[in-house]
């Protein structure tokens, strides 16, 4: 018999549990530009990039979409996913505001695949424009951009419109079955929990000349990407915080740039969060590690047993009440195809409560509050950091609108 979950009393207070909550089943689709007589959802993707093109791929692989639009900053971009997914020329937007004219044209849904510092923004007015929104993470690279975020989500719900945060990870049966068997109290009263996300990636790229240089090398711009804690790391800090069911209350951050002097963004952090279940969260990160061997992880300590994940290897429970669990061939693209998959049944089942929208919400705080308590070497804490309400600015002089 399961036991009751300790931590049950912890589902929490305020701004980060509103939920996208008030959602219903609805008996009909709400297919406007249904591409193929309602079978195919019509499609348009923001962000011609290279995860914007991949993902495409999978979605037409699916056989469920259709792409009728595409906006990209930049004519090159746009151009390259036309021709491959037969996108008329007429249906191409370019420039900042591409996206509005591609709001206006008829389409069901939209794919969003831009920088993170457009999606609170793209995504609000996606749902306004009567739109079901997929889109990457992470959601925001600062306080009001989760704001907006967590408010396009909840319209996207009373509006009755699908809205799709594709982390890889909370789409995977391994981790809903173990994260599952935590919340219901598997592994007793939670004691510790570490997160951690060290990679090769990231570059070496110095500052960028101008504007549109930094939106094609935008991962390197603070502003655009929100630093790599939480552009990258908020893959691991979405894992503890889903498994902890809590928010941080505050966090004492380390970091600096040893290995990267020349970008806006760091290379290393370390921080310390104390968490509202008062279990303390411990989180490392570091980029530009030459042959490192990708690690996305995350365990959970508790009285009963420990959780262990890894993005790029296994999920599995050991204790008194253990989990095989099992591990992902391709995480990367399993979880997507699952996503996708996933944003389809909803639309067609008329299902608004667009789950993933405060979870990411509160994760992608949690990173940005391990950003700014590192930053400041030292301690931050959560109302402080929401009273502050920071904006970040990229610098679009010069470009085109
Ligand atoms: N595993 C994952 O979930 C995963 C993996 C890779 C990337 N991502 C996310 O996908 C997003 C895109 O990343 P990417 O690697 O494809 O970057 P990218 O630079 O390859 O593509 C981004 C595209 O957006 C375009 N763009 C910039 N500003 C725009 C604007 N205002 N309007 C329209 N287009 C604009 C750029 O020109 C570029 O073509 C990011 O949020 C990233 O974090 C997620």
């Amino acid at each position: 018999m399961k036991k009751p979950n300790p931590d049950r009393s912890v589902t929490r207070r305020g701004f980060l549990a509103q939920t996208a909550a008030g959602a219903f089943l609805a008996l009909h689709p709400s297919l406007v530009f249904g591409a193929a007589a309602n079978t195919k959802i019509s499609l348009g993707l923001i962000g011609c990039g290279g995860r914007g093109l991949w993902i495409a791929d999978l979605f037409q692989k699916s056989g469920l979409y259709q792409f009728v639009a595409g906006a990209d900053y930049f004519e090159d971009r746009v151009r390259v996913f036309g021709d491959k997914f037969g996108v008329p020329a007429s249906r191409r937007y370019t420039g900042l505001s591409g996206y509005k004219r591609l709001l206006e044209s008829p389409l069901d849904a939209v794919v969003i695949e831009t920088p993170p510092y457009f999606h609170p923004q793209q995504a609000m007015s996606a749902v306004e424009a009567g739109k079901h929104v997929f889109v990457a993470k992470p959601i925001a690279v600062d306080v009001p951009g989760c704001t907006v975020f967590a408010d396009a989500g909840r319209k996207a719900t009373a509006n009755k419109q699908v809205f799709l945060v594709d982390f890889q990870t909370r789409a995977s049966d391994f981790y809903r079955e173990a994260v599952g068997r935590v919340h219901r109290g598997d592994l007793g009263r939670l004691v510790l929990a570490e997160a951690h996300y060290p990679w090769q990636g990231g570059g070496r790229t110095g500052p960028p000349a101008d504007p549109a240089e930094a939106l094609r090398n935008w991962y390197c711009v603070l502003p655009l990407s929100g630093d790599f804690i939480v552009e990258q790391s908020i893959h691991a800090l979405d894992v503890a915080t889903w498994i902890l069911n809590s928010d941080p209350v505050r966090a004492v951050g380390m970091g600096g740039r040893k290995l990267r002097p020349e970008g806006s963004i760091w290379d290393h952090f370390a921080v310390n969060y104390t968490m509202a279940n008062e279990v303390p969260l411990s989180f490392t990160c570091i980029q530009s590690i030459p042959e490192m061997k990708d690690e996305i992880t995350c365990r959970v300590f508790g009285s009963e047993g420990v959780i262990v994940t890894d993005y790029f290897g296994e999920v599995f429970i050991r204790g008194n009440e253990p989990y095989k669990g099992g591990r992902h061939a391709d995480l990367y693209t399993d979880g997507a195809v699952k996503n996708i998959q996933e944003f389809h049944q909803f639309i067609l089942e008329g299902n608004y409560k667009n789950p993933t929208v405060a979870p990411s919400v509160r994760s992608n705080l949690t990173a940005i509050l391990g950003r700014e308590a590192g930053y400041r070497q030292g301690e931050l804490t959560l109302a402080k950091l929401l009273e502050e309400n920071k904006r970040l600015e990229p610098n679009f002089k010069g470009l085109k609108d």
